[in-house]
């Protein structure tokens, strides 16, 4: 059942206020000549992006920032929970803080984020963390420079938790990590509940942020030099199904790309259940978005898409991949899966990797499965030992691994449209990207970084391609 919500924009004066007040605190609790925040993003974009709201408001109460904490006056966790993997190497490196926290009492430690709003882990930090100052979860971002303000004044634990407040807020400050390549929320949240999935239960239900919003922050992304934009949301073809005169992701993808510009357009994720043929048509007849369809399966077996609570089925996801592949030339594919969700066969399996060598992803992203606290398939029979998955998963590798390089291999002697990203290393070796988000190694100067060129490919490896400038 879809929830009633609305935006508000909120990150008004109060909060404004605060980060004033923040400024002033800091001033004589600064160590260095200004004050510093070390801020460590783990998981989605959607992280990410929430991550670039936390230093746009930092940056107003004056902090500047570094990539190591030693010097830092606020350290931050922004928390990722999909995998007890991503939820260790929290605990590690706040543990890993204690010293330094001895040596400068005066720092502010701080977590936040989607690991954030589970209770269990919230009680685990409060009792083995005490030099953790502030907690808070996704849904109090919006006021965070209040939290940290109290935070600072009271030298108390502050743990602001329980905010499920179903709204949209707007009004943010971004300070953004790339000057070229960047990411615009179009909706946050996911009504889906896959079975193994902790997202709905950490970021709470969909909420689409409003079209003129959306549409005028991408005119000012396009307007700044932005070239790579990506779209993001939980399922980003439910955009607009619980907004008033919603229009659809289809719809807000068109005018989105009638923008004047050159720049590519991006979106993710995609969830095959909503994957329309309007939205494939969209792609084929669009100027901006790139010939790339991120579609996560998960598993290739209908039995096991069902225990999963995904919605299609196997026929469904391959009559899609087909549609797009006949309508979007040399579209490029990629994917999510998990291996080992509780019940799968060897039979099961084996139907992935069948789908696996039938679609010819151009490259896939790999998980075993991880059991969530509260999720329905934490508390499924699992019978099969993780020993015999992680021989599952390198077998699912290697067959990749074979489709990436020949996918790769097909493109030598094409010429590839890319935009140049970064130094690959110090030889001179520039990393760029192409549309179908494939990487394309480069000799140019650096100067180019952040332009579009077009590079014939002139070799391959398994999964990247290297290529001369024309
Ligand atoms: N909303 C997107 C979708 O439905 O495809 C992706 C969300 S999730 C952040 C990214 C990926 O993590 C999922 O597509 C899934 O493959 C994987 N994932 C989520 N929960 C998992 C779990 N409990 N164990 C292993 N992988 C998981
Ligand atoms: Fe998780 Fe499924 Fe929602 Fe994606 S669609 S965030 S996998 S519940
Ligand atoms: Fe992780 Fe939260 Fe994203 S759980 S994958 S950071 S939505």
């Amino acid at each position: 059942m879809i929830e009633k919500y609305s935006t508000v924009n909120d990150f008004d004066e109060a909060q404004n206020e605060y980060l004033d007040l923040i400024y002033e605190i800091m001033q004589g609790r600064k160590r260095g000549k200004k004050p510093i925040a070390f801020i460590h993003t783990y998981g989605c974009q959607q992280n990410v992006a929430d991550g670039e709201r936390i230093k746009g408001m930092l940056s107003k109460a004056g902090f500047e920032f570094e990539d190591e904490p030693d010097n830092a006056d606020f350290i931050l966790f922004n928390t990722c929970a999909v995998r007890e993997h991503a939820e260790d190497r929290v605990f590690g490196n706040v543990g890993a803080l204690k010293n330094l926290k001895r040596k400068f009492p005066d720092t502010l430690i701080a977590l936040c984020g989607c690991m954030m709003e589970q209770k269990h882990i919230a009680d685990r930090i409060y009792q083995s963390f005490p030099y953790v100052g502030l907690v808070f979860g996704t849904h109090s971002l919006h006021q965070f420079p209040e939290l940290m303000y109290k935070a600072l004044v009271t030298g108390k634990r502050v743990y602001a938790l329980d905010n499920d407040d179903n709204l949209v807020h707007e009004g943010i400050p971004i300070k953004r990590d790339g000057s070229f390549k960047g990411w615009l929320p179009i909706m946050y949240g996911c009504n889906n509940f896959c079975t193994y999935c902790i997202v709905p239960h950490v970021r709470g239900r969909e909420r689409s942020r409003e079209k003129d919003i959306i549409i005028s922050e991408a005119k000012e992304m396009i307007e700044s030099g932005y070239k790579d934009i990506t779209l993001l949301g939980q399922n980003v073809n439910s955009y607009g199904k619980n907004i008033k005169d919603g229009v659809s992701f289809s719809e807000l993808l068109s005018e989105i790309d009638s923008i004047n510009g050159d720049y590519w357009l991006r979106f993710m994720t995609s969830h095959p259940k909503d994957c329309t043929r309007e939205l494939i048509d969209t792609i084929a007849a669009s100027k901006h978005v790139s010939k790339h369809l991120h579609l996560p399966f998960q598993s290739g077996s209908s039995r096991i898409l069902k225990l999963m609570n995904r919605h299609y089925d196997r026929k469904k996801y391959l009559d899609i991949v087909n549609y797009a592949k006949s309508k979007i030339p040399d579209v490029s594919l990629t994917s999510d899966v998990i291996v080992g969700f509780p019940g799968e066969t060897y039979e099961d399996f084996k139907e992935t990797l069948s789908l696996i060598r039938e679609v010819e992803f151009t490259s896939l992203f790999t998980f075993i499965f991880s059991p969530r606290v509260g999720t329905p398939a934490a508390e499924m029979d699992d019978p099969i030992p993780s020993s015999e998955k992680s021989k599952w998963f390198k077998e699912l590798l290697y067959v990749q691994e074979e489709i990436a390089a020949k996918r790769c291999s097909s493109m030598i002697g094409t010429t590839q449209r890319v935009l140049i990203e970064s130094e690959k290393g110090k030889d001179g070796i520039l990393n760029a990207r192409t549309s179908g988000n494939i990487i394309v190694e480069t000799e140019a100067p650096k100067e180019l970084i952040g332009t579009f060129q077009n590079v014939a490919v002139t070799s391959a490896g398994r999964w990247i391609l290297r290529g001369k400038i024309i």
